[in-house]
């Protein structure tokens, strides 16, 4: 009877309680993973093949990073080829050894190591003792982890390894990811949680997580890292922060990543109490000198320091009447002597200046042009306005001989959908680094400035706005850690093709099968043009919402600075639309070089994706691709940008059960998101704009549907991600 009671009570508790069915728990990829995947490679032919030439592997060496080389290596192929053994250096097939011990291995290596200098690698098939043996080699340990993760990704993605024979050497020297993370974990322009770093608990609790961020970021050669938001918080400075940013140092070091900080140039007066932060007063120097000795004594190969002065409100040296060099320079010479150095930000522009603001930056800097120390590089954002879905380059870049323009993209989609839009962003970092500035004749594109190929820079990188932060898949989007990704790649190399790269990624993150492979690399290279057509076509920009940015809101006419409101970009009228950079204009195409220029000044040369960034055209324009009148080929775009999406969308629904369930899934989850917003921009944007052309929408395109005042109404106080 007690057993039939305790049987019947289950059942009731089964048969109510929602935890019962085996189906709700799921496991599987959650994203956290990455790109470093590691699952067991499913063509046995090549599995084999593999496993002959890798499994009994040796890395010569007692340094940290030779451990950490180590113990990917036997995590990775142990779980790629199930097999992994680790050997003496006599009797492995694969050696991983520094410097001229390579010799042994590569009697004929001359002076090629040296050639690629302190990050470079080798990985070569070679014949000794007549057997095959793979080396990978560099001149120190990073080199060769990074060499090590080379090989991996070409087991990874299934490239045979039969006389493989690779050099590669960084074409930048600094490759920095930037945070714009604050002390209370908030994330200026952040989507995927908070941010990573957990300040209180540092420096004693460190999470497994910071050693993976360091992994992953070795893992595709990023050398180094912004802790901190550019709008900065002075008590990173302060003893107690600097502990904690040395216990980060410290994990990150035998991984090649070294720590930067953003200051507050105003820190003298704020943290020491000075009367001023001028940087031409002997007492500020003497301040930051020792607050310099004092990281230097904490963290011995400290980066250096990224700046935003004078700019949206934070202070700098044009406080105290002084330029900009003379606030950089006086840093920098505080941080010369421990190695250390200074990234400026050029993302300068008031309203006060009476000049347009695209151009103002490069009036800023351009006249600084060889009054910068040798430390320092200019860190330029890669458009003349601030991270649009499309810009043209910024006209920086070619244009100062002596002081290095440093590339800053944003990783992170501010405006370009935050963390649920399918964007893959490859193809826009590649448009950007390919275009031609023209400064020492054709071929100067922008990607050989900022490596220093045009000039000979002293110093070279490039920055990257992360898009990481606490969630489990690190970017929000499984598709976005694609980005993240791609700048890794491209900042080693400028001239690496989006498509291989988003190939790549695919196979080392969703699928080795290379039906999948074809579809989602389709997917993620339409992405970006599909994003810029139901957003910004034609050269628009900055119509979104106000201070979040999130959503359409071309309408804004009523914020306190003219070039803070949508329609001081648009100029939308009764007569046409698109601004008028040109010589009739504000001619902000003078700053670039010919035959740019001359290119740019017109409208019947201006490449159609920047033609309403230049120029002011009446609705019935014709637009020279299509034939149809300008007002037309708007509507059209927009609503091309939406099939765009829906095409993504259906084509990610025909993976289902070839991809991992969770990956699947969240995708498809934000796919869904992805097409009610790009909807949402397109009918926004044409009702809009249809006031000013007062034409009817083109015949075969469906009415959007609401109405404006219902869009115009719509309000997100608590959207993530916004500024102070
Ligand atoms: C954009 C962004 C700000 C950021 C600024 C910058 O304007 O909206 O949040 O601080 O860029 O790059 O400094």
């Amino acid at each position: 009877m007690k057993s039939f009671i305790v049987s019947f009570l289950l059942l009731v508790i089964g048969l109510t309680s929602p935890i019962t069915q085996a189906s709700s728990i799921v496991t599987g990829e959650d994203g956290y993973r990455l790109w470093m995947k590691y699952d067991l490679l499913q063509n046995k032919s090549l599995r084999k093949a593999y496993q002959k030439q890798l499994t009994k592997w040796s890395v010569v060496g007692q340094s940290e990073t030779s451990q950490i080389i180590r113990d990917e290596l036997d995590y990775a192929l142990s779980g790629l080829l199930g097999q992994s053994e680790p050997a003496g250096y006599r009797s492995a097939n694969l050696v991983v050894v520094t410097g001229r011990l390579a010799t042994r291995w590569i009697p004929d290596l001359g002076d090629e190591l040296s050639k690629l200098g302190d990050e470079g690698y080798i990985i070569r098939q070679v014949e000794h003792n007549n057997k095959s043996v793979i080396v990978v080699t560099a001149n120190t340990d990073i080199g060769a982890l990074y060499g090590t993760f080379n090989l991996l990704r070409l087991v990874q993605t299934q490239t045979p390894l039969d006389a493989v024979d690779i050099s590669s050497a960084p074409k930048t020297k600094v490759r920095v990811l930037n945070h714009w993370d604050n002390p209370d974990r908030h994330v200026e322009r952040g989507f995927a949680g908070e941010s990573i770093w957990d300040w209180h608990k540092l420096p004693h609790y460190k999470y497994q997580k910071y050693t993976d961020y360091a992994r992953a970021n070795a893992s595709i050669g990023i050398n180094g890292t912004v802790l901190n938001n550019v709008n900065a918080d002075p008590i990173m400075l302060t003893p107690a922060y600097l502990e904690k940013v040395k216990a980060l140092a410290d994990l990150f070091r035998p991984y090649g990543l070294k720590v930067y900080l953003s200051i507050k140039f105003n820190s003298p007066a704020t943290l020491g109490g000075l009367k001023n932060s001028d940087p031409l007063n002997p007492q500020v120097a003497k301040w930051w000198d020792k607050k310099i000795a004092e990281i230097y004594q904490l963290i011995p190969d400290f980066g250096g320091f990224l700046v935003k002065a004078n700019s949206e409100g934070q202070p700098g040296p044009g406080d105290y009447g002084r330029t900009h060099a003379q606030g950089a320079n006086m840093l920098a010479d505080a941080l010369k002597p421990h190695g250390g150095i200074v990234m400026w930000r050029a993302f300068v522009y008031a309203n006060e200046k009476n000049e347009e603001r695209s151009k103002q930056a490069y009036s800023e800097f351009k006249p600084l042009d060889g009054k910068f120390r040798e430390n320092v590089m200019v860190q330029v954002k890669n458009g003349p306005i601030d991270f649009q879905p499309r810009e043209p380059i910024s006209p920086l870049f070619g244009a100062t001989q002596e002081t290095p323009m440093m590339m800053e993209f944003q990783i992170t989609m501010e405006y370009l959908g935050f963390s649920t839009h399918f964007v893959y962003l490859g193809p826009m970092y590649e448009e950007v680094l390919k275009t031609d500035t023209y400064a020492k004749g054709k071929g100067s594109t922008v990607g050989k400035v900022v490596a220093g190929e045009v000039y000979d820079y002293p110093l070279t990188g490039m920055a990257g706005v992360s898009n990481i932060g606490s969630d489990r898949n690190w970017t929000g989007h499984i598709i976005l850690q694609s980005n993240w990704y791609v700048f890794g790649r491209m900042a080693w190399d400028y001239n690496i093709s989006a498509e291989q790269v988003a190939e790549e990624w695919t196979r080392m993150t969703l699928s080795n099968k290379s039906a999948v492979v074809k579809k989602v690399t389709e997917m993620m290279m339409l992405s970006h043009e599909a994003t810029v057509n139901y957003m910004t076509p034609l050269g628009l920009h900055h119509i979104m919402g106000t201070g979040h940015h999130y959503g359409p809101a071309p309408w804004v006419d009523d914020l306190g600075r003219a070039d803070w409101n949508p329609v001081y970009y648009h100029r939308a009228t009764k007569g046409g639309i698109g601004f008028d950079r040109s010589p009739s204009g504000v001619n902000a195409v003078e700053q670039y070089f010919s035959p740019l220029k001359e290119q740019l000044a017109d409208p019947k040369s201006t490449p159609e994706k920047y033609l309403l960034w230049f120029h002011h055209l009446p609705w019935d324009y014709k637009v020279k691709s299509s034939g149809r009148t300008l007002w037309d080929e708007i509507v059209h775009r927009y609503y091309l940008g939406v099939d765009q999406v829906a095409q993504i969308s259906q084509s990610w629904d025909s993976l289902q059960g070839q991809i991992d369930p969770l990956q699947f899934k969240q995708v498809q989850m934000a796919n869904t998101i992805h097409l009610k917003e790009a909807i949402w921009w397109r009918n926004a944007c044409v009702l809009y704009f249809q006031t000013f052309s007062q034409r009817p929408i083109p015949p075969g395109l469906d009415k959007p549907q609401g109405t404006l005042d219902t869009y115009k109404a719509m309000e997100f106080p608590y959207a993530p991600g916004q500024g102070e």
